[in-house]
């Protein structure tokens, strides 16, 4: 029946309307790419009038919706309604920890409601498409989007994705509190080298397989219905006029049937690239490569119309990417009502509702992680104590609300120090020390960051010197990561290395709370500091997470989804590597080992990692049987008991290696997790299953199978701390 409704849409089009359907225009007001050129704005109102657009980017509030959506209802010769889409990457208004935080809970079901209710926020306003979620695997800190994704791995990465579509579009496209999601950016973008946005892309067909598709993969079968192509170029041809990717992988092998968008203007910029001359052919490239929609390039808008009269774009094409976009806008209800999502009342009622006040700040207490904690400083004790809060960070309110946030209004996270204010019982100082940067506009430059001003220490010294505990909260500011922003140091930014040295001169008991959208390099700190804790750019309700997490009321348990270098040379460091020709781990006895002749391989932290005032211990893992073969399976279980004296939860996590492959094979990879609480003294038993589907990859032969062979299995509390077995598949 849909299909039938698209043709009898499809029909009564011209083809400049179809072409318009293809056609997404930026609104008038927010940017989320480089300025458009000036005086767009009355050809784009001119466009909209003739039919000549079928979406539109960054226009949000019911008001503005309304008007523009009214303009394409009442004013156009068919009144098709335009979808409207925004990037609600970590939330609209009530922000909820940025994306990398959130997978460090590794707890789907809190990343599912986290998604959900930023879709319920933003249909409320008006739109009913979010650019998210990021399923990029990125394995290089320096590329500042890290913040946006998953992390390093594709098994979390996979079931991340899984968890943020389900939540974006719920069970029911049409309600109007769920909203479409886009898988992005597709393909190979966190793979840039040395981590500058952007940057070309050059990679493997099997690393793509094996690294990089799993998460677009997992996406399309849990019914993403729109994917969002690329900047880079994958191999000599850009991603965004990339047939492999788009029509052989995206629409071919995994029978994607939503649409494809293009990042903002990246078909023309295929241009630069150097591989269109100009706009025109850019637009043939695209359109034949099987990017379905423009975003702010105006190539199609321009162009289609006379590449099909011209005979080089097939006009079955056009009509191909138009009955995508026009089924998906049947499925949101758009052409039974297309004002459903402007409900002012609605929106009143919804924007910054108290729960979800409650479901962000569940979600931040799941996204920090416990580092380090030695001299168990924390959890702090409640009363009786002088702390020092130390650092920028602190008092900023700004800042936790992390980058993409475009729509959430500038100092409305709750800050560490008012957090930390909610507890009465301790006497609580606050001195700033240091800024992280000089300032802020819409975004900080480097020059910014490189800010040297010393002239905060000596009151935090003073501060310091008459404390039982430091609370330091050092990192980056929230626009210091995110898109455009790669870092070629991953060291604290401008003075703070220098305030935490000098600071703990005078008084060491030092609990560090890090602040920052990607992981640090940080081995002075891991060196001296007694705590740690990892809490990243958690969202509005940032400082009261942070406070609850330092006082005890939660138990950390969040365990790290991109692993933390010791120096940014290590760079790209991952758990998950291949073991080389002459591995080593631990100090080589010659030079002739692949090594750094000034620093160890070991990561500062690695994957999986994440400590808790509870303590586990592993034993006694089991397996089934020592082998399977086709179609059968074996158990594998362990049993962890909680030996400290609170109850916590742990996240067990299952990684095999296999041993030899038609291709090389990595060290370990993550294949299973489950997360467990346990009371003091108790003993759970952890069981995973693994048969041919946990043990199969993209061969030599370019698919899919299970290899026979010898295999290992690990099970642990990160991917360093693991228990061994052996098993063996044949077919
Ligand atoms: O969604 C984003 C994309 O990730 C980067 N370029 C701009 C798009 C729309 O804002």
């Amino acid at each position: 029946i849909l299909e039938r409704k698209v043709d009898s849409v499809l029909k009564l089009m011209t083809l400049a309307e179809r072409v318009g359907q293809l056609n997404q225009y930026n609104g008038f007001w927010d940017i989320t790419g480089p300025t458009p050129k000036e005086g767009q704005a009355a050809k784009k109102y001119d466009d909209l009038k003739k039919g000549l657009v079928g979406s539109m980017l960054n226009v949000k509030g019911v008001k503005d919706v309304k008007a523009l959506q009214k303009i394409a209802i009442e004013e156009t010769r068919l009144g098709i309604p335009l979808i409207f889409g925004f990037d609600v990457i970590h939330g609209y208004k009530t922000i909820s920890p940025i994306p990398l935080a959130e997978s460090a809970s590794w707890d789907m079901e809190a990343i599912r409601k986290s998604a959900a209710i930023a879709a319920e926020e933003a249909a409320a306003v008006g739109l009913n498409w979010t650019f998210a979620p990021m399923v990029d695997i990125a394995r290089d800190a320096r590329w500042g989007r890290v913040m946006e994704g998953a992390g390093e791995d594709p098994y979390l990465g996979s079931k991340i994705a899984v968890a943020r579509v389900k939540g974006f579009q719920g069970d029911d496209l049409a309600a109007t509190n769920t909203i479409l999601a886009c898988a992005k950016h597709f393909a190979g973008y966190a793979f840039a080298e040395a981590g500058r946005d952007y940057n070309t892309v050059d990679v493997s067909e099997t690393t793509l397989q094996n690294t990089i598709f799993p998460p677009f993969k997992a996406a399309v079968d849990a019914g993403v219905r729109t994917f969002m192509n690329s900047f880079n170029e994958l191999n000599g041809i850009p991603a965004t006029g990339n047939p492999y990717l788009q029509r052989q992988i995206l629409k071919g092998d995994w029978k994607f049937d939503g649409f494809v968008v293009s990042d903002w203007g990246s078909i023309n910029e295929m241009i630069s690239h150097g591989y269109a001359k100009d706009s025109k052919q850019a637009a043939e490239i695209a359109i034949n490569a099987g990017s379905d929609m423009d975003m702010e390039s105006s190539a199609y808008v321009e162009h289609l119309v006379t590449l099909v009269k011209e005979g080089k774009v097939k006009e079955s094409l056009i009509d191909d990417a138009a009955k995508r976009i026009l089924k998906v806008k049947f499925e949101l209800g758009l052409f039974d009502d297309p004002y459903k999502y402007c409900d002012e009342t609605r929106e009143k009622e919804t924007v910054g509702k108290a729960e979800f006040q409650q479901g962000v700040l569940d979600m931040a207490k799941k996204s920090i992680v416990l580092l380090k904690n030695e001299k168990e400083l924390l959890p702090l004790k409640k009363s009786g104590q002088k702390i020092a809060l130390i650092g920028a960070l602190a008092n900023d309110k700004t800042s936790p609300l992390g980058s993409w946030r475009i729509a959430a209004d500038d100092n409305s996270a709750v800050s560490v120090l008012e957090g930390l204010q909610n507890y009465k019982g301790n006497q609580l100082t606050y001195a700033k020390g240091a800024d992280v940067a000089a300032g802020r506009t819409q975004f900080i430059w480097e020059t910014k960051i490189n800010m040297k001003d010393k002239s905060g220490f000596a009151e935090a010294i003073a501060v310091a010197k008459q404390a039982d505990v430091v609370v330091m909260v050092l990192g980056e500011h929230g626009l210091q990561s995110g898109e455009g922003r790669s870092r070629a140091d991953l060291g604290l930014p401008g003075v703070q290395q220098e305030l935490l040295e000098a600071i703990f001169k005078v008084n060491p008991n030092i609990v560090l709370v890090l602040n920052n959208g990607r992981p640090l390099a940080i081995p002075w700190a891991e060196e001296h500091i007694p705590s740690i804790v990892e809490a990243w750019q958690l969202g509005t309700q940032s400082g009261n997470a942070i406070a609850q997490v330092l006082y005890g009321d939660y138990n950390p348990s969040g365990k790290l989804p991109m692993t933390f270098p010791r120096n940014v040379g290590q760079v790209p460091i991952y758990y998950n590597y291949k073991n080389t020709g002459r591995p080593v781990m631990n100090e080589p006895e010659s030079v002739f080992w692949s090594h750094y002749i000034d620093e160890k391989n070991t990561p500062l932290y690695p994957f999986g990692y994440g400590l808790s005032y509870s303590k586990f211990e592993y034993s006694d893992l089991q397996l089934s049987n020592s082998s399977f073969s086709k179609n059968g399976k074996i158990e594998v279980s362990i049993k962890v008991k909680n030996s400290g004296k609170v109850a916590g939860k742990e996240v067990v996590q299952l990684y095999i290696r296999d041993l030899i492959g038609s291709i090389t094979r990595p060290v370990q990879e993550l294949k299973g997790f489950e997360m467990i609480e346990l009371q003091p003294n108790e003993t759970k038993t952890v069981t995973f299953t693994i048969d041919e589907k946990t043990i199969e990859f993209f061969t030599a032969k370019l698919k899919w199978e299970a290899e026979p062979g010898d295999f290992k299995v690990f099970i642990g509390g990160s991917s360093a701390k693991t228990i061994q077995g052996n098993f063996q598949y044949s077919n």
